[in-house]
């Protein structure tokens, strides 16, 4: 059978306020209108037409050239914009899918439902609506039924009786239609209504007044959300997100604070890994088992193998290895690939580094665009002198380096194997493998000193048991 989709994009978002389409939006980590595109493309239904208007080249840079676009210049209803699919469709036998650009939440299995009912309907139906009881149905179009249940028409807000107004039943304005009879229908709808718009809603009566059946397949009110303005985007965002973890909570991943904890819908959890309270996993993120993430900790696009700890931090593009202790307060910054067991500790940045197993940089040290072997130390204010002022050049420290406390290494030394670095040092030559290396002023002592100065000052200087009496 021949299914093809349309879905309207072509609004002005008005009441989203924003420079935007409303479809452009993120949600869990993808554009609103990516996840119904990728819905369409699950229930299998590759021939995909999205009706655009002046937002398009947002729209088709996020979908691609695997659909098919139709610019409707002019905004003038939901009939009006499937109007303007008309060439694409016209020739079509099969189905047509229509759905609304602004619906996160519709699944595959929704739309295959709905495919599916058509068949479940004697007689000649024309189009099945997916429909959903709200608590609060405001603003949406309604379902009208005749006393045996049948639908005779759906009736906008805007439009109802007092009578209609009590009806709970909304339209989602997802809908499977015969592809020749929605075009007939098409056809003959007007705009003499509140809103002075073509309501595709329409297409409704007039099918069912030549004589066809409408079915309907009534879903969770959740699955049909639409978005209209931020408000809504707020609420639909925490739907997916506790759907999202709520699939990985059964899959055996403990998360403490469901509310606080956001999760793209693309990442990857195993098993017995906890996720503490205020932490964010984004993109294509995938976490070990046996991890520790958070609290207030943010992952985005990276890898993080098994029995990772990883605190207070936030973690971009880049690999950590198994059992390692992050945090709190470090920065892996993109393209770093940190080995086993590493330690990367408080107020630690570390970018487009190589970092070998067992190595520790345990405080207040910065560690840029260099590559640094195993077993390393790097003590408390190490930092790692990649600038020049015009370029970015890290250095080479090998296995086993100890570098003491308040040191510069600048680019671009070799620090050799098991060498051994000075506290306070600034390092701008190769320290051969097994050497110390100190770049430092002698220390020198001056004997007396204090009571000197103080005899200088005409001041006789004592020396109390409690100082604190003598100032
Ligand atoms: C529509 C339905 C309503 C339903 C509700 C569900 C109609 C007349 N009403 O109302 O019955 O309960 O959805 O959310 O269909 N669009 C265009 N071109 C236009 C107008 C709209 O492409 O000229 C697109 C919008 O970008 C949007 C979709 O169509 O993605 C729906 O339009 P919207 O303005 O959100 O319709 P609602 O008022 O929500
Ligand atoms: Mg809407």
């Amino acid at each position: 059978m021949e299914i093809s989709a349309v879905v309207m994009a072509a609004g002005k978002s008005t009441r989203m306020k924003s420079k935007h389409s409303k479809v452009v939006f993120q949600v869990s980590g993808k554009a609103i209108i990516q996840w119904v595109s990728d819905a369409l493309f699950d229930a299998g239904c590759k021939d995909q037409v999205y009706i655009v208007g002046e937002t398009q080249a947002e729209i088709r840079s996020i979908l691609g050239e695997n659909v098919a676009y139709v610019l409707q210049e002019e905004q003038r209803g939901t009939g009006h914009a499937v109007m303007q699919a008309a060439p694409f469709l016209e020739g079509r036998d099969g189905l047509t899918i229509v759905l609304p650009g602004d619906c996160p939440m519709v699944s595959a299995e929704t739309i295959t439902k709905a495919l599916n009912a058509f068949e479940s309907v004697d007689g000649n139906c024309a189009a099945i609506l997916i429909t959903a009881e709200a608590d609060d149905p405001t603003g949406y179009g309604r379902i009208v039924r005749d006393k045996d249940g049948n639908v005779l028409k759906i009736v906008e807000h805007k439009d109802c009786t007092e009578e209609e107004l009590k009806i709970r039943e909304i339209n989602s304005s997802m809908y499977v239609f015969k592809t020749p009879l929605l075009l007939s229908a098409l056809g003959r709808i007007g705009a003499n209504n509140a809103q002075k718009e073509y309501y595709l809603t329409d297409t409704i009566g007039i099918l069912i007044g030549d004589g066809y059946k409408v079915g309907a397949v009534v879903c969770d009110f959740d699955d049909t959300r639409g978005i209209n303005d931020r408000i809504q985007l707020a609420q639909v965002q925490a739907i997916m997100n506790r759907r999202i973890i709520e699939r990985h909570m059964k899959n055996g991943v403990t998360i403490i604070d469901p509310a606080s904890t956001w999760i793209h819908h693309a990442v990857e959890i195993g098993q017995d890994t906890t996720i503490l309270p205020g932490t964010t996993l984004m993109g294509n993120t995938v976490i070990g088992s046996d991890c520790i993430i958070g609290e207030n900790t943010r992952i985005d696009c990276s890898e993080i193998g098994d029995e990772t700890t990883i605190d207070n931090s936030i973690v971009t593009g880049s690999r950590v290895g198994k059992d390692c202790r992050i945090g709190p307060f470090s920065h892996i910054r993109p393209d770093c690939v940190i080995d086993d067991q590493v330690t990367i500790g408080a107020y630690v940045e570390v970018k487009a580094s190589v970092i070998g197993a067992h190595t520790r940089a345990r405080h207040l040290t910065y560690i840029g665009d260099s590559k640094v072997g195993k077993n390393v130390n790097f003590g408390c204010g190490t930092v790692t002198c990649n600038f020049d002022g015009q370029d970015k050049v890290g250095c080479t420290i090998e296995d086993n380096v100890f570098i003491g406390g308040n040191s510069n290494i600048v680019s671009a030394v070799v620090l050799g194997k098991d060498s051994y670095i000075a506290a306070g040092s600034t390092i701008t030559n190769d320290v051969e493998p097994l050497a110390l290396g100190i770049g430092r002023s002698k220390q020198v002592n001056r004997p007396n000193w204090v009571a000197e100065k103080a005899r200088m000052r005409g001041q006789n200087y004592i020396v109390l048991d409690d100082r604190r009496s003598e100032f």
